[in-house]
């Protein structure tokens, strides 16, 4: 092959496929033997051009000799990067979230659903592109689970941020933030529905609306009457 075509070929590898870039020598000399949770971690939002999260960010070095354990505990692991994101001010929140175990996010995010690997594991999706859900993440836990909208809760917490939206007053305030704050969390509460809620109810009464205040989730208006899964 004359060098011409080489260099045509690297551009346009580098061009179409940033996702090989973004892992190092060593990262891809992890996929010879893990060749699953390489996979996995390039459809993940850490497999990003600039400045990978890759293999040897979360995990010591290694070749198959000696242990490859993580740099830190699973409880600091992604809050060392995520602490300032909505996402885990929401699971912090008062403290006392039953969501906030000691593996922290990853009790969720990388939960592993036998035989499917485009959401949880190195993916760290709760949801792949053609919207299938991991709830393996919450069976350990809660019983009967097809969706993330347990109880209702989520469709609550949606109906509650469209409300607030719609009542928003033109200046900032306290309630803008709220509603800023769990509209960004992107869960819809998931991360801590108590907290969620209780926060919305406060906003929704500090612009003054009764009758939001207490609704029960069960009288919201039903599934079809609202879209769950679309980008606010
Ligand atoms: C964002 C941090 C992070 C990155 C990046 C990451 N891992 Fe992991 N990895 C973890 C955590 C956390 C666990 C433990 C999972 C658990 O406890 O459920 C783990 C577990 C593993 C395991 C044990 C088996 C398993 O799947 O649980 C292997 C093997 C592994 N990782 C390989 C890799 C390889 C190879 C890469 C790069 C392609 C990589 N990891 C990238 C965080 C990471
Ligand atoms: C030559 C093959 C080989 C390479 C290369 C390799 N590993 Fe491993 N790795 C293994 C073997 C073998 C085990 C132990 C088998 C088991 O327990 O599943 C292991 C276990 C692990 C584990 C499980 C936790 C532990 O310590 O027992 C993690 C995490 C891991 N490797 C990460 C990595 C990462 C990250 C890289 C790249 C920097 C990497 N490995 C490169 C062969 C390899
Ligand atoms: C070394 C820093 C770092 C670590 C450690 C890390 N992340 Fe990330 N994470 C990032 C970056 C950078 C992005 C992409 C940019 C962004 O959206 O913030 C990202 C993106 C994400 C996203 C998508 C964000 C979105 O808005 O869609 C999720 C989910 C995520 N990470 C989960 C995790 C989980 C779970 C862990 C622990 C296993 C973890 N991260 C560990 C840096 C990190
Ligand atoms: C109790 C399980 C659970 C825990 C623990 C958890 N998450 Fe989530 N997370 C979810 C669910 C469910 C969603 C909603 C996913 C969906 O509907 O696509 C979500 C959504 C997200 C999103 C938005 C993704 C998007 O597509 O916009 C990010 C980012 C995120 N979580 C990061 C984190 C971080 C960081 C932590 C730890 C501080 C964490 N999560 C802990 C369950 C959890
Ligand atoms: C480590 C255990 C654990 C895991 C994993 C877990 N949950 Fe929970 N969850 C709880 C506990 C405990 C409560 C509080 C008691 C209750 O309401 O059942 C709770 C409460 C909830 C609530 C509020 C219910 C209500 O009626 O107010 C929702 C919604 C929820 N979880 C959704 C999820 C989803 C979705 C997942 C998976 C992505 C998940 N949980 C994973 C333990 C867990």
């Amino acid at each position: 092959m004359s060098k011409f075509i080489l260099l045509i070929l690297l551009v346009s590898l580098v061009l179409v496929s940033p996702v090989l870039f973004a892992a190092s020598e060593t990262d891809q000399s992890c996929f010879s033997c893990h060749s699953l949770e390489y996979a996995q971690w390039r459809l993940s939002p850490h497999n990003i051009a600039q400045k990978a999260v890759s293999c040897t960010t979360c995990h010591h070095e290694h070749n198959g000799d000696g242990p490859a354990g993580l740099r830190l505990a699973r409880s600091e692991l992604c809050a060392s990067c995520h602490a300032d994101d909505p996402q885990y001010r929401l699971l912090v929140g008062t403290g006392q979230s039953a969501h906030n175990t000691e593996g922290s996010c990853v009790t969720c995010h990388m939960a592993v659903t036998p035989g499917r690997i485009t959401v949880g594991g190195h993916t760290v999706l709760m949801q792949d592109t053609s919207g299938r859900k991991n709830v393996a993440a919450c069976t350990p836990c809660h019983e009967e689970v097809w969706d993330f909208n347990l109880n209702n809760r989520q469709q609550e917490i949606a109906e509650r941020l469209t409300w607030l939206q719609q009542h928003l007053p033109p200046e900032d305030s306290w309630a803008l933030e709220v509603y800023r704050f769990i509209k960004e969390d992107g869960s819809l509460g998931v991360h801590n529905p108590e907290y969620a809620v209780k926060l919305l109810i406060e906003a929704t009464a500090s612009v003054g609306a009764p009758e939001w205040i207490s609704r029960p989730a069960a009288e919201l208006p039903q599934e079809d009457d609202i879209c769950l899964t679309c980008k606010w």
